[in-house]
Parts: structure tokens; C-alpha cells; sequence
């Protein structure tokens, strides 16, 4: 919805690899793969010709009582690569929605019922989700409830189910001055503590792993999932990864669990799926979940089904888009993640007294731009000024407050990168 002073929106024409073209012919580069979801660049002809020939074959059809194959061979894809590099057969099954808010209201849903539909004497005290201060997991009702207080959910919070937060950790600026090598993961002692009085009670733990995104890009290490992990593991609790940002490969393995070698409960993803053509998004659940679902007792249904859940064009698309990933995927990340650690170093040192905190993870870089005036988060006006003077020069990025960051395309040419870097350094000087 608009806000009063905000320049009026720019009309798109075309996109194609890197750019987006706007009506004028003028070419803009997309140094965010569009929040995060073309991590093919635009148009890649893998995905839209996969796209096409379904259009050929199968539009839509209602996805409760019937199937079809791109549905089958994507939740077979998506299995696959979970349980790749772990205990096989760990994850058993694919729920399919259509956004990243969805997905976390599923697995949400899920963790709930699953303790109704157990229903043993202990199973009944289970009501308390645990979420993280800087998480952001979307903006439906119930993932704002798991989420961490923000701009974006702070007006809602009387409407959201009450749930327990404890402080995200932050390995770019740990509050005990500590490093993750040789930390004792202090960041958990609270949760430590109160999952030993309430170990009954939580029913599940929310968490985007190794990277805080939408509030502010705080990476933390994989020793505090590992931790996480273990405390949750041994008290019967769900451990929850929305890994709509950080999954296939944004971090530099198709998974974040993967890089931190855990195994999570329930896992969500969206974003990348069709490589940003199509909305699609599916939680994924281990077979002891689904075992408590699977039985002819109606009652132990779970009734969750959005209308369009499951289009055969959507998951076509990702389908592509998973096995653009299956052949390429490492070998692409490994690449950027060079590209954007060599640039943003080079970036830093340049400018010492401006730019602050600067990481990299997989197809990720952040930094903090330094500066003394204004609210230290999203509103902050300095992201707006830095946004719109690079978008002037033909680059489009999107700060979070003074946090710049970029999320190109795993495919992004080296003269795109070349040009978003200089173009950073003439605004920031
Ligand atoms: C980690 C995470 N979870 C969930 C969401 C919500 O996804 P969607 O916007 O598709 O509802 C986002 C969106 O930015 C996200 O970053």
C-alpha cells in the first residue's frame, strides 16, 4: 500500500538474466533477485520452457483426491535433496501451499495437531511456540505470532496468539563479546533454562537458520543450531526451520540444516522454488509426523487446503528450477560466494569509516552502513536515500534500514557484479 512521498512505482516491461527492463528500455539490475526468488535470473529457458509444455498438458486441477506427476516428481525432488546428505528417509512427506506465510502457518498447524492427535496425558499440557527476537517468518496472523516484533507486525501484536521469545543470536555482533569457535552458545542459556521448567509444554521451536533475514541479516553460527538442536531433541520438543530464505542453496548447501549437519522436524520452503516464476511453497515433514495424521479417524485430518495448492504450472517450474539446482547448485553458490567475498572486501576497505560488519554466506552479503542519526532498523531513512541513488544508476537493491545487502541470482555475470559494487561505492561516498 502506498505511503504519502513515496515515489510513484516503476513500470516493468521485461526481465532477462540480471535485469529487469523498465518501459523506456532502460535496463536495471536486479542485485536482489527480486526478494529473494530468482535465483536463476529472470527468464532462465530451462524453467520457462518447463512452464510451457505443461501449459500443453495440464492447467490446474483440484489437489485434494487427485495428483499429477510434476506435483509427484517435485515432492520426490525436494525428498531427495533433503535426505541426501543425512540419515536417509528422515523426511517423508510434502505439504503443498503457496507462499512462505502459508508454509509456517502449516508446520505451525502441524506441530499443534499432531500432540491433539497423540493425545497421551502429557501430550495435552503442549500449547507454547518459542520464537527469536529478530525472526521474521511473514505476515499472515498466525506467522507474525512466531515471528519477532518489527515494523512490519509491532500494530498486530494484540491479534497474534501468545507465544515465548528469547533474543536472536548474533555472531556479527555477539552481546557476550564472545566468538562461535569458542563460545559456549550463551545466546541459548535463557532457552536452556526454560525449556528444563516448561520441557512439557513447548510444543515446537521457530527458527530461520544461520541467517536472521527480513530483520536485518544477522547471521549466527551452525554451533547454535547444533545446540538448538540437542536441547529440543532431548526435551521432545519440534524444531521448526523456515528455510523459505535460506534453503536451496542460498546459504551454500541445498539446505541450511545440511550445512550445520542437523535434522530438523519440520522444514518450509518458498521463495526460490520456481526460481521466482510462480508462487508455490510446501512444508515438509518427518514420517513419525505423519504417522500421527495418517489414520481413517476423520477427526485426525489435518484440514488445511488452499485453492490453488499444488499447481501443476508452479510445480513444473520448480521441478526446472530443482533440477537447475541438482546439476549446478553447489558449483554456483561456490562461485558467488567467492565473487561477493573478494568484491566485499575490497568494498570495506575502501570505505573503513562507512561501511561496518561486513559478511558474506553462500549467495548472501551484508553489511551496516555507519551512521549517527535515526532509528537502527527498518524505517531508518538512510536505506530509502541508498536505494533510490542506486536505482538511479541502475541498480536495484533494497536496505533494511542502514543494512544494505545483496541477493543476486546464483547465475549473476561478473560485469553485473562489477557494476553493483561500483555503483555502491559512488553512492556511499
Ligand atoms: C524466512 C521467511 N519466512 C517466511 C517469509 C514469508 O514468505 P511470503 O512472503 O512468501 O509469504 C519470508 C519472506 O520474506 C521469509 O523471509
Amino acid at each position: 500500500m502506498s505511503i504519502q512521498g513515496n515515489s510513484s512505482p516503476i513500470k516493468i516491461r521485461r526481465a532477462e538474466g540480471d535485469f529487469l527492463y523498465r518501459e523506456n528500455g532502460e535496463a536495471i539490475i536486479d542485485a536482489i533477485s527480486s526478494w529473494w526468488t530468482v535465483i536463476h535470473g529472470h527468464r532462465h529457458p530451462a524453467i520457462m520452457e518447463a512452464i510451457r509444455k505443461q501449459t500443453e498438458r495440464l492447467d490446474h486441477v483440484i489437489f485434494a483426491g487427485f495428483t499429477h506427476e510434476p506435483a509427484e516428481e517435485l515432492a520426490q525432488l525436494i525428498l531427495d535433496s533433503m535426505n541426501a546428505d543425512l540419515d536417509s528417509g528422515h523426511f517423508s512427506k510434502v505439504f503443498f501451499s503457496d507462499n512462505g506465510s502459508n508454509a509456517v502457518e502449516i508446520a505451525v498447524k502441524i506441530a499443534h495437531q499432531f500432540y491433539k492427535n497423540r493425545g497421551t496425558i502429557r501430550d495435552k499440557k503442549k500449547s507454547i511456540f518459542v520464537r527469536f527476537s529478530l525472526s521474521y517468518h511473514g505476515d499472515s496472523i498466525g506467522a507474525m505470532s512466531v515471528g519477532g516484533e518489527s515494523v512490519f507486525t509491532r500494530i498486530f501484536r494484540e491479534l497474534s496468539f501468545p507465544t515465548k521469545e528469547f533474543p536472536s543470536p548474533n555472531c556479527i555482533r555477539c552481546p557476550w563479546g564472545k566468538i562461535p569457535d569458542t563460545c559456549s552458545t550463551e545466546c541459548l542459556d535463557d532457552f536452556r533454562s526454560f525449556s528444563t521448567d516448561h520441557e512439557e509444554e513447548i510444543t515446537a521451536v521457530l527458527v530461520e537458520p544461520l541467517v536472521s533475514g527480513a530483520n536485518g541479516m544477522v547471521f549466527h553460527s551452525e554451533k547454535f543450531l547444533q545446540e538448538l538442536r540437542r536441547i529440543t531433541k532431548e526435551k521432545n520438543i519440534f524444531l521448526i526451520l523456515d528455510e523459505v530464505f535460506t534453503g536451496l542453496y542460498r546459504t551454500g548447501e541445498w539446505y541450511a540444516f545440511a550445512k550445520a549437519r542437523i535434522q530438523p522436524d519440520i522444514v518450509c520452503l518458498a521463495k526460490g522454488l520456481t526460481g521466482g516464476t510462480l508462487p508455490l511453497a510446501v512444508t515438509v515433514v518427518t514420517e513419525e509426523i505423519y504417522r500421527e495424521f495418517d489414520t481413517a479417524d476423520p477427526l485426525k485430518a489435518f484440514y488445511h487446503g488452499h485453492t490453488m495448492t499444488g499447481n501443476p504450472l508452479a510445480c513444473s517450474a520448480a521441478v526446472a528450477s530443482l533440477g537447475i539446482l541438482k546439476e549446478q547448485g553447489r558449483d554456483l553458490i561456490g562461485k558467488l560466494e567467492e565473487n561477493l567475498r573478494s568484491r566485499g572486501e575490497m568494498l570495506a576497505s575502501a570505505l573503513p569509516n562507512l561501511v561496518r560488519d561486513m559478511r558474506v554466506l553462500g549467495g548472501i552479503l551484508a553489511f551496516e552502513v555507519e551512521q549517527d542519526l535515526g532509528p537502527d532498523e527498518y524505517l531508518n531513512p538512510l536505506g530509502r536515500r541508498i536505494r533510490e541513488a542506486c536505482l538511479e544508476r541502475g541498480v536495484l537493491i533494497r536496505p533494511l534500514g542502514n543494512t544494505v545487502y545483496l541477493t543476486p541470482s546464483y547465475h549473476i555475470g561478473q560485469d553485473s557484479l562489477d557494476q553493483i559494487f561500483s555503483v555502491l561505492r559512488d553512492v556511499l561516498e
